[in-house]
């Protein structure tokens, strides 16, 4: 089984749970390539069986969460086509709708959405692990 994990980052946080992602998948046996939204390899993407998109939480702190450089998500992403695919956010106190946001956003490109999770800033080793987990014991292949 292959993954790609895909992230959106303005200060770190965000790059730093997709690289912890993708080595919790890969210690669990499932090939995995993490790439910037802007350095996407294409091919990859298309290869994987699945996609793993995450971005950080921009807003008001308590409200008006939308998914932060959603704008580059939807520029550099080609469409998905029924991948089966995963959203994440990062947050430091209130993600708000911002996993919904995201998940709207991969669906227009065609994404088959399967699942998300907000991780806490302060959290992303154990958030990390668990997400892994649960891609991992829900995936189903595509039913084409
Ligand atoms: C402009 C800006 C707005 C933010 N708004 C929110 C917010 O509304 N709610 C929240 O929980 N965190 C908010 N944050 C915190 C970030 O979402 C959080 O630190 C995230 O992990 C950053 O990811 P990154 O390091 O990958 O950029 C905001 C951060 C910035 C820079």
């Amino acid at each position: 089984m292959k993954a790609v994990v895909i992230y959106e980052s303005r200060t770190g946080n965000t790059a730093r749970a997709a690289q912890l992602i993708g080595a919790e998948l890969e210690a669990r046996g499932c090939e995995t390539e993490v790439f910037p939204t802007r350095g996407v390899d294409l091919k990859t993407l298309a290869e994987a069986d699945i996609a793993i998109v995450g971005t950080w939480t921009d807003g008001a702190v308590l409200f008006g969460q939308r998914p932060g450089g959603g704008g580059n998500i939807a520029k550099y992403l080609p469409m998905m086509w029924d991948k089966p695919t995963y959203g994440f956010v990062t947050y430091a106190l209130r993600a708000g709708n911002v996993l919904r946001g995201l998940n709207t956003l991969l669906r227009s490109l065609g994404a088959d959405m399967r699942g998300g999770l907000e991780l806490h800033r302060k959290h992303l080793e154990t958030d990390a692990a668990d997400f892994a987990d649960a891609v991992l014991s829900a995936y189903q292949p595509a039913n084409r």
